[in-house]
């Protein structure tokens, strides 16, 4: 084992760890030397390379909508390494549409996956971080879930919804030794934002996009992966019920074009 393998000893179920963000907590992960068992309607076609060099890795085929098919992934989980130590639920649908012209059947698809989900993946994990008296649960909310965005709907009000379980979350089960946290990415490069809006029109704001993002630039799965990280090491042993905004300044402040009058130019 590598000395610098900080979650040695460690195990981690990540949802959504067939794509994106999840996949790169995953790979983040299994580098410091976690047990990883992924979770996620499919399994990626990278898990081996994971699985290679990771003290052990599993991938459970699984809806986080379903909450016996995820008490069953628990219940193997800790026949087989006795805890879950930490918790991320990256899974996650995206959605555009005004209310008027939303369909109710996609509003419930992304409520469902997005915030019952997070819901019910925690309630299948926390009795056994409870029974162990320690965890770190780590939910995947948005900027969104913060600020609003033009058509966002749903998918702000799900990615608010797990902002505000989060906290509720840490509140409950603080005594318990179990710390909850959010993390709110920016726009990252992964299929969820194709899926949101389509290639096209994603392509055709790609620059006014970037520009919200003060830093200039999209962010990527591997520096959600590293928030993530630091909320599961113990390095954030006295963090909980926090937001931890990862998006490049994209919520920091407005831009009206200022810049050059102030000499920023
Ligand atoms: N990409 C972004 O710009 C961005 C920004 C903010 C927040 N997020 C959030 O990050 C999380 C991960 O998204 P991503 O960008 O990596 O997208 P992604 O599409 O690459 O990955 C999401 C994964 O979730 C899985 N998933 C969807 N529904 C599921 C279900 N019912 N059960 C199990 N797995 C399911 C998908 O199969 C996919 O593998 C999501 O919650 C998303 O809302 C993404």
């Amino acid at each position: 084992m590598a000395q610098d393998q900080r979650l040695a000893g460690k195990v981690a179920l990540i949802t959504g760890a067939g794509s994106g963000i999840g996949l790169a907590c995953a790979k983040r992960f299994a580098q410091e030397g976690a047990v990883v068992a992924g979770l996620d309607l499919q399994a990626p076609s990278g898990w081996a390379e994971i699985a290679r060099g990771a003290p052990t890795t599993d991938f459970f085929v699984a809806d986080v909508c379903d909450l016996s098919a995820q008490q069953e992934v628990v219940a193997e989980l800790v026949q087989k390494h006795a805890r879950i130590d930490i918790l991320v639920t990256a899974a996650g649908v995206a959605t555009g549409g005004p209310v008027h012209l939303l369909p109710e059947a996609e509003w419930d698809r992304v409520i469902n996956v997005n915030l019952k989900g997070t819901f019910l993946t925690a309630k299948a994990v926390l009795p056994t971080m409870v029974a162990q008296r320690a965890g770190s649960v780590i939910t995947i909310g948005s900027v969104e879930g913060i600020v609003g965005m033009e058509g966002g709907s749903a998918y702000n009000a799900s990615k608010g919804g797990v902002v505000l379980l989060t906290k509720n979350m840490a509140l409950d089960y603080a005594g318990r030794g179990i710390r909850v946290n959010c993390i709110c990415p920016g726009f990252i490069e992964t299929p969820l934002l194709h899926a949101a809006v389509g290639a096209e029109a994603l392509s055709a704001q790609r620059e006014k996009i970037r520009y919200q993002h003060k830093l200039g630039r999209f962010g990527k799965p591997e520096e959600i992966a590293g928030a993530a990280f630091f909320l599961a090491s113990e390095d954030s042993s006295f963090v909980t019920g926090q937001n931890l905004v990862v998006d490049g300044g994209y919520i920091a402040g407005l831009r009206v074009g200022f810049a050059e009058l102030m000499g920023l130019a």
